[in-house]
């Protein structure tokens, strides 16, 4: 059975590859897409692929994936400390999202220990750099699988 995953991608991620680089490396957002659509059709699985460094969009994005993909790689950047609207838009798609970090933002600033958003989370990936997104995925679609 063929199934599709969203990767979803918040603010400032656009930027990876030359943001912060000593805390997000110099992989760029497109060089993990690739990547994840390489590995993604290993398992025939589909790859949908949108940043936005606009909430209201990325709001849109969740809703217009309900009933139209199996689940959502999901790095809110930002947004994942403080954003009810996300939270209650993933909520509402009835859909597994995985909250996905680079760094580990438990061992970052206080502000970035909360996430408003893994409640509504099938679970949490943070710390391993790109690898968050390979990890993050292989879990969905074992979700996915059982
Ligand atoms: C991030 C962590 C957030 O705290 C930060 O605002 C980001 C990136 C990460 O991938 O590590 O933009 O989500």
């Amino acid at each position: 059975m063929s199934r599709t995953v969203l990767l979803l991608n918040g603010p400032n991620l656009n930027l990876l590859g030359t943001r912060e680089t000593e805390v997000y490396g110099t992989t760029t957002l497109d060089d993990i897409v690739a990547g994840i659509e390489a590995h993604a059709a290993t398992f025939d699985v589909a790859v949908e692929s949108y940043q936005s460094n606009i909430e209201g969009e990325l709001i849109d994005r969740l809703h217009a994936a309900r009933g139209t993909v199996d689940g959502v790689v999901f790095n809110p950047g930002a947004f994942t400390h403080y954003s009810y609207a996300l939270r209650d838009a993933i909520a509402a798609t009835d859909l597994p999202v995985i909250e996905t970090h680079l760094s580990n933002v438990h061992a970052r600033e206080e502000f970035r220990h909360r996430t408003v958003l893994a409640a509504v989370c099938l679970g949490v990936v943070a710390g391993f750099g790109p690898d968050s997104y390979r990890v993050a995925f292989d879990a969905l679609v074992r979700h996915l699988d059982t």
